[in-house]
């Protein structure tokens, strides 16, 4: 069996797909997996390449406007002749995932997949939308440093008193357990497109989201968005640059 997941991000580094890329092949094992990035047009050739010697695909995307990235679109039209090509029929599954945080967002974006897959002669197999995505994302770098943080001041404690204090091993699990909490949901639905993949059956669409409430969700993405605009310097870009105010 072997699975060709399609990290259709444009992003060179990081990104929230690549992230779930990663996550999805933990639940992979025993199958021939690979991950090919599938960014601009540059990576057509070498990705349909691919395509007759695979039994299944697994795109993952971010949500564009409701629907799929354009080159994705564009990837899909020339994909149509290899699927059409294959002795046997291409299953295709779907990893969307969105930067506000309703997962439901994807289900116009799964279904038009869908109808590409009926149109291509692929099977469709369903897709997961992931509401969230970039929030997720920075949790899966923000919690590995927090627990290694823990980790550390553990081999510290053991190493200058002998023992480790239970309240550092209640703030691992404290960690480990809000991890798992935010991200139970996607966790759930990766592993059961992984059974699906693992049968080439069809599971349907499913659709969650980081597990945080939404009255939440909007204050922390809005303070994500100020420290991420103040990160790349655009913030410092529009107040120090002064060739960029008018003439006076
Ligand atoms: C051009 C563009 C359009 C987007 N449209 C939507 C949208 O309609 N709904 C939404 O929830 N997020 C939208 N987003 C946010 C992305 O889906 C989100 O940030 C995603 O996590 C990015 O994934 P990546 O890091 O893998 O590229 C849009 C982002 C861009 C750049």
């Amino acid at each position: 069996m072997k699975l060709l997941i399609l990290n259709a991000s444009p992003k060179k580094k990081g990104g929230a797909s690549r992230f779930f890329s990663s996550l999805f092949r933990l639940f992979l094992p025993g199958i021939q997996s690979q991950v090919h990035p599938l960014r601009n047009r540059q990576d057509f050739g070498p990705a349909r390449s691919l395509l007759p010697s695979v039994d299944a695909v697994c795109l993952v995307f971010p949500l564009y406007v409701d629907a799929l990235p354009s080159h994705v679109v564009e990837f899909l039209s020339l994909a149509e002749t290899d699927c059409r090509a294959r002795p046997h029929a291409l299953h295709f599954y779907a990893l969307a995932n969105n930067g506000f945080v309703e997962g439901r967002q994807n289900a116009c974006a799964l279904h038009i997949l869908e109808a590409w897959c009926q149109h291509s002669g692929a099977v469709w197999g369903g897709g997961v939308g992931i509401g969230g995505g970039t929030m997720l994302r920075v949790l899966g770098i923000v919690y590995p440093i927090l627990i290694a943080v823990v980790l550390l001041q553990m081999v510290l404690s053991l190493f200058s008193t002998g023992t480790i204090p239970s309240d550092l091993v209640g703030s691992l699990a404290v960690q480990i357990g809000t991890w798992l909490f935010l991200n139970c949901g996607v966790l759930l639905y990766l592993f059961q497109l992984s059974l699906a993949v693992r049968k080439q059956k069809t599971m349907g669409n499913r659709f969650t989201r980081v597990m945080i409430p939404s009255v939440l969700f909007v204050p922390v993405a809005d303070l994500f968005m100020l420290l991420s605009s103040l990160f790349h310097g655009r913030f410092l870009f529009t107040l120090l640059r002064q060739d960029h105010w008018p003439d006076h």
